[in-house]
């Protein structure tokens, strides 16, 4: 049995914050930020637009896309680093609203959170354990930033995207690698509420990583990189996402990217990426779709598919 994205969603907060707003913020530049991360603007959400509406939000739209209904959900998996509370888990906050009777639970590997849950999921689904799961990357990173420190608080944006896993017989995940290591933990973390990033380590580390990552997982399937016909990468800093599709030698029109609109949206940025790809025609039954992540932990991942 296979485990196939039958449908997707997203929900990006009404606020935009563009760079030129940040200018009278703190002391940065449109022309700083847009040169060194590709981020033109960020979403911001507000006080009633928490992880839990977002997720909800997002979920709705992709059991709608997936023409699926609440009672035929048979797992909630939310990853999320900024959950409404430590506990209950946004899951079960996203499962009461959406009325579905079903399991339900949080992921948190920052921002490969998604490629956490995606690759759980997919595991639920092979096992026969599960048929329809819905798979949730949900961030307000806007509450974890210090309004005064440039260097973090133009990176991140608000938002939530979705997808429905579901069991296929004839294709979908090919294969998903997760990895860890903890000893990096002084490079990215949150102290005192707020995030602390020493951006320049993280972006050698980050750069390498990935490119190691993308070896990995055409390696294991046996798979060439023009195999690969869509790129969807975690949403970090534009420099990076070149730098992954350099090493795949693909253009930068097989890559999908949102950063430019979307800022970083950690767990959420893939599954909105994807989404907006779905739903503007650009991704096609069929095609071949290699979705990676780094962040925080360090986590790092990656989720090759057939869609
Ligand atoms: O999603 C999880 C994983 N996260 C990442 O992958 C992020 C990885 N890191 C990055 O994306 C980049 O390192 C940043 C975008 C965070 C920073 O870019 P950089 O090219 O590595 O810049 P830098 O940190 O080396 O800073 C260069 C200069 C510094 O000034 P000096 O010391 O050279 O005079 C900073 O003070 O840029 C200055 N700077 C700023 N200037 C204007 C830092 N932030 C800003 C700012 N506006 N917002």
């Amino acid at each position: 049995m296979h485990s196939k994205i039958i449908g997707t969603g997203g929900y990006l907060p009404l606020k935009i914050l563009t760079n030129k707003d940040l200018e009278s913020i703190v002391d940065t530049s449109d022309e700083w930020i847009f040169q060194r991360t590709g981020i033109k603007q960020r979403h911001i959400a507000d006080d009633n637009e928490t992880s839990s509406f977002m997720a909800t939000q997002a979920s709705i739209d992709a059991m709608k896309s997936a023409n699926i209904k609440a009672n035929d959900i048979d797992l909630i998996i939310v990853a999320t680093t900024t959950p409404d509370q430590v506990f209950p888990s946004t899951a079960c906050i996203v499962q009461n609203q959406l009325k579905i009777k079903a399991p339900a639970f949080d992921i948190q590997a920052a921002c490969t959170g998604f490629i956490y849950a995606l690759s759980i999921a997919d595991n639920y689904i092979k096992t026969g354990m599960c048929k329809n799961i819905l798979v949730v990357g949900s961030e307000k990173y806007s509450s974890l930033l210090d309004w005064g420190d440039r260097s973090t608080c133009v990176l991140f944006g608000d938002g939530a995207g979705a997808v429905v896993l579901s069991e296929s017989s004839t294709h979908g995940i090919i294969s998903s690698h997760i990895h860890a290591d903890g000893i990096y933990n002084d490079l990215l973390n949150v102290e005192n509420n707020y995030i602390q990033m020493k951006g320049n380590e993280v972006f050698k580390i980050a750069v390498n990583t990935l490119g190691s990552l993308v070896d990995e997982t055409l390696d294991k399937n046996n798979m060439k990189k023009k195999d690969i016909d869509w790129l969807i990468p975690h949403q970090a800093n534009l420099r990076i996402i070149k730098a992954t599709a350099k090493k795949l030698s693909m253009s930068m029109d097989q890559v999908v990217v949102t950063i430019d609109k979307h800022g970083n949206t950690s767990a959420a940025s893939i599954p909105l990426a994807l989404n907006e790809a779905v739903k503007d025609g650009r991704i096609k039954d069929d095609q071949v779709i290699l979705l990676e992540a780094f962040g925080s932990g360090f986590t790092w991942g990656s989720v090759l598919l057939r869609y």
